[in-house]
């Protein structure tokens, strides 16, 4: 009996005790669980972390490329000015120059018609366009007016025009003002790359033009990185024998030369002489487009009707101004 009791009780020892280990073991495994679980959830936080990190990195680093680009409100303006007067092809041309002028950044268009008044096919050309522009007129007076019987290189064109776009950027813009003036004519084409490289024009630069003067081009002859002639055909002693595509003059040159203007009495050949005399001499232009041996811009068409030849002592006509 007494056997048996023990035997009862040594088996009741031993089930509490398999009892009580199984109670521990599981209550142990959802502790351990959570612990997976925490260390999981921890890892995640740390990743989620440095995805953040390098999100904002990244972000930083975006930033400085775009600040490496000059932003469009830091560079110097443009300010392209071209007289226009009305013709069959005026909208064509017109057109084609303001799809060009749409690449460039920052320019401001000066168009100014040669007009009584503004027309209405220039002011809506000009509201379509989307580039930022200044719309003015000014009627060339009747004794300088070209007639069409008059070869086109009789009476230089556009004079009064230009000079008013330079009368409205002195009346508008401040001593201090950064900027670069190009005579943009309406009949030429001009490569994107003229208008990168002449935003840094600091008095006057010059390169060369493509079929103007009746040559397949004219340009400024450079040695050593300056300008010491130019290869013409059309007088070639003229100060500055040059086509008005063939130079930019910085704002503040203009500026602070307010008299500087085209000269209305100009001889034929002269116009573009008129304004660069009095602003600067030879030895101080620069030459742009690789020193002179690239054509960044130029007619669209031989302006010496036959063929243009490759030697200047073979012109046959006079150039277009
Ligand atoms: C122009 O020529 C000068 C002198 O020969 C040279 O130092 C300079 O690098 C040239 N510039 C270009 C853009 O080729």
């Amino acid at each position: 009996m007494k056997v048996k009791l023990k035997n009862v009780f040594v088996i009741y020892f031993l089930v509490s005790v398999i009892g009580l280990m199984y109670a521990l073991l599981q209550l142990g495994q959802p502790c351990d669980c959570t612990l997976h679980l925490k260390s999981a959830s921890d890892l995640l936080h740390a990743k989620e972390k440095k995805l953040s990190q390098l999100h904002s990195e990244l972000k930083r680093l975006q930033g400085r490329e775009k600040a490496l680009e000059p932003a469009e409100q830091e560079l110097s303006v443009i300010y392209a000015i071209t007289p226009t007067y009305a013709r069959l092809v005026q909208k064509a041309e017109l057109v084609r120059l303001s799809q060009t002028l749409l690449h460039v950044k920052n320019l401001h268009w000066i168009v100014v018609e040669d007009s009584p008044v503004k027309t209405q096919l220039v002011s809506e050309l000009l509201a379509q366009s989307r580039l930022r522009f200044t719309h003015l007129h000014a009627e060339t007076p009747k004794e300088h007016k070209r007639k069409e019987s008059d070869p086109n290189w009789l009476k230089p064109r556009g004079v009064e025009q230009r000079n008013l776009a330079l009368q409205w950027l002195r009346e508008n813009r401040q001593l201090g003002d950064k900027g670069t003036v190009y005579f943009a004519d309406d009949d030429n084409t001009y490569s994107l790359r003229l208008f990168d490289e002449i935003r840094s024009t600091k008095r006057v630069s010059v390169w060369p033009v493509g079929l103007v003067g009746g040559l397949r081009f004219e340009r400024p002859l450079v040695e050593n990185g300056r300008v010491v002639g130019f290869y013409t055909a059309w007088k070639p002693s003229r100060p500055f024998p040059m086509d008005m595509a063939g130079f930019a003059v910085s704002l503040p040159l203009l500026l602070a030369n307010r008299e500087a203007r085209f000269d209305l009495q100009a001889e034929r050949g002269y116009l573009e002489s008129s304004l660069l005399q009095s602003l600067v001499s030879i030895e101080e232009l620069e030459p742009k487009a690789d020193n002179c041996t690239k054509v960044r811009a130029g007619g669209v068409r031989p302006d010496c009707a036959s063929s243009i030849p490759m030697q200047p002592s073979r012109l046959k006509c006079p150039p277009d101004r």
